[in-house]
């Protein structure tokens, strides 16, 4: 099978961008991360990053068909975007909602997620191990 990782915006600057909230890896370090979970699970990882709202869009319904589950973390379009959760309902794939901070111990605008109603499930607060806990849940859902 394959995994889609979606990154929203920011997220490539990971590792020098606030380190006490998201800390010190890179995106370079989490797509490692991603790719070696995939490998132990037997699935392909596709990881992608943009800072604009309809790539991500785009790479969402390019899944349909090609992938079988999604990993995404919106970013601060998690807040914000009815166009992305739109998009992940559309392609009807298992979705798991990643946060690398815990958005609910931060300001009351975080608390907020317009995809988290599309999610199987949400991780925030685990720092980036929350892809390798997406990826396994969604491997789990994938076998079912
Ligand atoms: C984030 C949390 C969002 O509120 C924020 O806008 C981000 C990163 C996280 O991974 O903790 O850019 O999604």
């Amino acid at each position: 099978s394959r995994i889609v990782v979606a990154n929203g915006p920011n997220l490539n600057l990971l590792g020098t961008r606030e380190p006490g909230l998201y800390g010190s890896a890179t995106l370079a370090d989490v797509e490692t991360l991603c790719t070696q979970t995939g490998q132990r699970l037997g699935l392909e990882i596709d990881f992608m990053q943009s800072n604009h709202e309809g790539a991500l869009v785009d790479a969402i319904q390019a899944a349909r068909g090609a992938a079988q589950g999604i990993v995404i973390n919106p970013a601060a379009y998690t807040h914000t975007s009815v166009a992305i959760a739109d998009a992940l309902r559309a392609v009807e794939l298992p979705v798991v909602e990643v946060h690398i901070s815990n958005v609910h111990a931060r300001e009351e605008f975080r608390k907020h997620s317009y995809v988290s109603p599309v999610a199987a499930a949400v991780i925030a607060g685990a720092g980036v191990e929350g892809y390798r806990y997406a990826i396994e849940h969604l491997a789990s859902l994938v076998e079912d």
